[in-house]
């Protein structure tokens, strides 16, 4: 009954949220989500090695905000899918107060039509299958995909934004991005945890 009653009251008072790129004072408090939706451990996962010390897809790291507050994020890294080009999605995260209110689907669903608009042919993920088969996304065309770690079949996931682009793919996903110098590095980290860079 509380929980119920605790939802609804977010309900109340999220009345609008604007979904806009990420800027760079944004960052400290996605990294905040992203440890609290994920924890700490997080940077251990297997989609990681897809981001490690890479840009996002310029123009495809998204925020949503509500009252001047970063309650969600989603970004899009280029990749290699066994030699065709795509995308990865991730991490997706909304704050937890602000779940089941369509904050999640809209930061997945303008990832996807930027990415579609930016001539790009696929996006792949490592996630829920329940919650991203309403975005198109299945297992049907990453049968022959493997990913830079352990990871579970049932969740490598991809939609086609241009039909087939996926049809050939076949490998080892690997990140293609631009990488991030390596003062930005350290930068971002130190942002993201406060303490001193040594690598
Ligand atoms: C997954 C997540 C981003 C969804 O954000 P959101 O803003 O709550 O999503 P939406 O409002 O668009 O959709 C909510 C619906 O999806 C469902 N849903 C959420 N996570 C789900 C999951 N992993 N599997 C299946 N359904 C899920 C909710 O139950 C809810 O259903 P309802 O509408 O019937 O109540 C959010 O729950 C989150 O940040 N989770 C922690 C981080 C995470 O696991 N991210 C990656 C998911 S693989």
């Amino acid at each position: 009954m509380n929980a119920v009653l605790k939802k609804n009251a977010a309900r109340c008072e999220v009345s609008s949220f604007a979904i806009r790129a990420e800027r760079p004072s944004d960052v400290a408090a996605r990294e905040a989500l992203l440890d609290a939706s994920f924890g700490a451990d997080r940077h251990a996962r297997t989609c990681q090695r897809l981001r490690d010390g890479r840009k996002p897809v310029e123009g495809l790291a998204l925020a949503a905000v509500s009252n001047g507050e970063l309650i969600g994020t989603v970004r899009l890294w280029h990749v290699s899918a066994g030699g065709i080009p795509a995308l990865a999605l991730g991490p997706l995260a909304v704050a937890a107060v602000h779940r089941s209110l369509g904050v999640g689907a809209a930061l997945t669903k303008r990832a996807l039509d930027l990415a579609q608009a930016h001539g790009h042919g696929a996006v792949i993920l490592l996630g829920d299958a329940p919650y991203y088969a309403r975005f198109g996304f299945s297992t049907v065309k990453t049968g022959n995909l493997l990913l830079p770690g352990p990871f579970d079949r049932d969740r490598l996931l991809a939609v086609e934004l241009r039909k087939n682009a996926l049809e050939a793919a076949a490998g080892r996903i690997v990140p293609t991005g631009a990488r991030v110098s390596r003062m930005r590095r350290c930068h971002a980290r130190e942002i993201a945890r406060p303490m001193p860079c040594a690598a």
